[in-house]
């Protein structure tokens, strides 16, 4: 299977929100980083179909998506970045009317919703109201009905926000599990999701793919540039103005240590360190990236 997004261009108003993306994505997962702002939903929103671009096209094994209509949504699975829906349906029920809304019948649909709640453990509260579940329930319910009809295309905008860390562990697991002959593309501005389960990480910026690889690849791009220095805490905001600062640790030796990615190396004393994506993260986006439970 093959999902190629050609030229792909997004205006609102005089605002690019996205710039030209070309990408071709085949069976597997895909990460698409980005910080705020970057472009993420947009895209995941004009490849779920439900947003129309200002340019460019979509297809899927060469075909149109627009052309294919119906039958490209029989494959697809969206799970939308702000997933609201209704508070007073039960559990069981929302997910029973989704199925209706994909095509799903009668006793198919019910094994299904059954199935889908076992496996995002929502088991125990299938008569109870949306309205009462918590935020990482209603997330897990979102992940849910984008699986009933078993995707072969997955789209999954900040699927781990509001998941606590037992949780996350769960949906990277599920994910792992899926990933098998689908393609799965997930909008997430959390680097420890990817480390884990992306076998592709599309870098966005201001609307377009800065940088596009293996977990590995992108590691090679900032190897040689990450610096670990330790130095009195009067030097940090001179440190932090000439250089990008990742994370900052006490030291043995002097006040603090700090993590620096930098083309050069930002003191005699430097010493080089291993990179890892956070140090990507900082190298394209000159801030450190967002914490595994901090949303
Ligand atoms: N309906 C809209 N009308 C006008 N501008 C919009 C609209 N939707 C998004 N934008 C703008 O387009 C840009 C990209 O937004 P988008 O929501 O795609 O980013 P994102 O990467 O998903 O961000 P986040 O990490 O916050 O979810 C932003 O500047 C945003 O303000
Ligand atoms: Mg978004």
């Amino acid at each position: 299977m093959e999902l190629k997004i050609s030229n792909i261009t997004k205006k609102y108003g005089d605002k690019i929100a996205v710039d030209n993306v070309n990408v071709t994505l085949e069976n597997g997962v895909c990460a698409l980083l980005g910080a705020n702002g970057s472009g993420k939903t947009t895209l995941m929103r004009m490849i779920a179909g439900v947003l129309g671009n200002t340019k460019g096209s979509i297809s899927l094994d060469g075909r149109n998506i627009e052309i294919l209509d119906s039958a490209y949504r029989n494959v697809l699975g969206y799970l939308p970045q702000n997933f609201g829906c209704y508070k007073d349906f039960k559990v069981k029920d929302f997910l029973l009317y989704m199925c209706a809304l994909k095509g799903l019948d009668g006793k198919f649909a019910k094994k299904r919703c059954e199935e889908m709640l076992l496996k995002v453990g929502l088991e125990n509260v299938s008569n109870k109201k949306i309205g009462a579940l918590s935020g990482g329930m209603k997330q897990r319910l979102g992940i849910a009905q984008a699986l009933l009809n078993d995707p072969t295309i997955l789209i999954l905008d900040e699927p781990t926000a509001g998941l606590d860390p037992k949780e996350r562990i769960r949906f990277r697991n599920l994910i792992c599990e899926l990933s098998k002959d689908r393609i799965i593309i997930y909008a997430t501005h959390i680097v420890s999701d990817i480390s884990y389960i992306a076998d592709r990480v599309l870098l966005m910026k201001a609307g377009r793919i800065v940088a596009d690889g293996s977990t590995e690849e992108l590691l090679n791009i900032v190897k040689g540039k990450v610096w670990s220095v330790d130095i009195m805490r009067n030097e940090l905001e001179s440190y932090q103005n000439k250089y990008s600062v990742g994370a900052i640790s006490d030291s043995k030796i002097k006040d603090v240590n700090v993590r620096i990615v930098s083309d050069v190396k930002p003191d005699e004393k430097a010493i080089e360190a291993l990179p890892d994506l956070d140090d990507v993260y900082l190298y394209y986006f000159g801030e450190v990236a967002e914490v595994e439970n901090s949303n």
